[in-house]
């Protein structure tokens, strides 16, 4: 056994991504074991609190996706209680996790991300969807990507590209949030970029490139063995990949995260980085792209001097 003291690990609550929780949380669990630390798992339910002053853990590592777990509510409640924990404070949290939010904050430090409009499913209603719809197309053009204002996994996100389709797009949106954002969409290759606090100090590590199988990055493909090849590090040239570091970092440090954080991006065709958004909670399943993640070893290095090694996953 490690020094540490007892580790308990959150996973499950509510959120729409449970079972993508419980499963991040097993493995973490599992690694934590290996690595001789004394660990608990343990759900978010009424009984809680209760444990919590009763038997307080040395600290609190949650991997809670989604609405409570990445939204700052639970990291509110483990600060009330003076509980140490991993990840994200409150208001980095909270920051992160609405989208609108975090692209202003990024857009304001000269990060490039999609035009966008946000707006409440009582709009549509109250003003009239058809004009909002025309208005939509009209100021963001076509193909658009429709998505809840928060949320994880691609639930509720579609790709729109014929505006008869849009109001059932933000219909389904509307199935995860009041509010939905939607965004011009990028042409171009997914990546991925985890920042991680070493020794105090914010570090990137290396970008990872995400190819579905199926053309887009949803529930399934994230979450079926195989379902996308991902690269690492990602096919870049050294000066976009040395951006999309620096987007990470920014968003890491400007949102005021804490310990780890991943980020999204598209890279188009000609080498633009577009910040999509920020995970406090990174998933930690079998096929999650953190665990793609690390920072560059001698192996790396020597990769990068071969051709690009590719790998379909399917633990
Ligand atoms: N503006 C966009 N242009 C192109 N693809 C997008 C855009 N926004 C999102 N996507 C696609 O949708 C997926 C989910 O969007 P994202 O904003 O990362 O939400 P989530 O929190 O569900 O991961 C992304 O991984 C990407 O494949
Ligand atoms: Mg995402």
């Amino acid at each position: 056994m490690t020094d540490l003291g007892r580790v308990l690990v959150l996973a499950g609550g509510l959120s729409a991504e449970r079972e993508v929780s419980l499963q991040s949380g097993a493995r973490l669990r599992d690694a934590l074991v290996r690595a001789g630390v004394d660990v608990h798992l343990r759900d978010v339910d009424a009984g809680l609190l209760g444990g919590l002053a009763a038997e307080p853990p040395a600290v609190v590592w949650p991997v809670l996706h989604g609405v409570s777990g990445e939204d700052g509510t639970l990291q509110e409640v483990l600060e009330m209680f003076g509980v140490p924990y991993v990840g994200g404070v409150p208001a980095g949290c909270r920051a992160a996790f609405d989208k609108p939010t975090a692209k202003a904050l990024l857009a304001s430090a000269g990060v490039r991300t999609p035009a966008s409009v946000c707006l409440p499913r009582d709009a549509f209603a109250d003003l009239g969807a058809g004009a909002l719809v025309e208005r939509i197309v009209a100021r963001l053009g076509l193909p658009l990507v429709v998505k809840p204002r928060a949320g994880g996994s691609a639930m509720g996100v579609s790709v729109v590209r014929d505006a008869a389709d849009l109001p059932a797009a933000l219909m389904a949106a509307t199935g995860y949030h009041d509010w939905i954002l939607v965004e011009q969409a990028i042409t171009g290759d997914e990546i991925t970029v985890g920042v991680v606090d070493l020794d105090g100090a914010p570090v990137a590590l290396p970008a990872v490139g995400i190819a579905p199988h199926g053309g887009a990055y949803d529930y399934a493909a994230r979450y079926t063995a195989g379902g996308a090849t991902f690269t690492t590090p990602a096919d870049l040239a050294p000066a976009v990949s040395d951006v999309a570091g620096q987007v990470a970092l920014t968003a890491h440090r400007l949102l005021g995260l804490r310990d780890l954080s991943r980020t999204d991006m598209i890279v188009d065709g000609d080498g633009v980085v577009w910040y999509l958004e920020t995970n406090v909670a990174p998933g930690q399943t079998a096929t999650s792209t953190w665990l793609r993640t690390r920072r560059p070893d001698r192996r790396d290095r020597a990769r990068l001097r071969r051709p690009r090694h590719r790998h379909v996953h399917a633990e």
